[in-house]
């Protein structure tokens, strides 16, 4: 298996992202949000037209995880402009993890953050979502604080905030 993470550069490459996207919110958080938020969540967020607005101006660049050329995961990041480098999504295919892959994905956002000199990474997670805390735990971020954020159409965002010292 080679594992490739390369940054998405073109329309085509942010149309296979965002379809990703869909099929990975659609089997990872029934349980933790409901069908409805899920949907909103994805045109708000991880849609084409989201993340294509993201880069262009507001300062997000998107990596495409492929195993032997195939798209498996992504990351969107965000530099802040204060020391902290955003960590705005992590995402892997079911079938591709607990195979070292997400380790290679953090260390990557590691290195792109000590590339453009910030001291911190910081990310945003669901307080149900108990996989993902336990990962972000274990490669050594901590919970800074908790974050009810409104967005929208009824809808809240239930997370904890997690930092990862560089
Ligand atoms: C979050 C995600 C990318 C992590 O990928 P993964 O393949 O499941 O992660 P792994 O199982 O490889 O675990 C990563 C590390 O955490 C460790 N880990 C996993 N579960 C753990 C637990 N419950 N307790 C302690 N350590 C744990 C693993 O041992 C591994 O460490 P290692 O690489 O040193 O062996 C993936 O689960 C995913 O895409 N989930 C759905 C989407 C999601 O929730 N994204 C995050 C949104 S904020």
């Amino acid at each position: 298996m080679s594992i490739e993470i390369l940054k998405v550069e073109t329309d085509e490459e942010l149309h296979e992202v965002a379809d990703l996207a869909t099929e990975i919110w659609h089997e990872c958080f029934p349980g933790i949000i409901s069908m409805e938020q899920i949907e909103y969540m994805i045109e708000k967020f991880q849609s084409y037209r989201a993340m294509a607005e993201q880069i262009s101006s507001q300062g997000y660049n998107y990596l495409a995880v492929r195993e032997d050329g195939k798209l498996c995961g992504y990351i969107g990041v965000k530099p802040e402009d204060d020391e902290r480098f955003f960590l705005s999504k992590l995402y892997l295919r079911a079938d591709k993890r607990g195979r070292g892959i997400a380790s290679s994905m953090l260390n990557r956002v590691f290195d792109e953050a000590r590339r453009s000199g910030k001291k911190s990474v910081y990310l945003t997670v669901n307080r149900h979502n108990d996989h993902a805390v336990a990962v972000y735990k274990k490669t050594g971020f901590e919970i800074i604080r908790q974050a009810v954020a409104d967005i929208g159409n009824g809808f809240v965002m239930d997370d904890y905030i997690m930092e990862y010292k560089l």
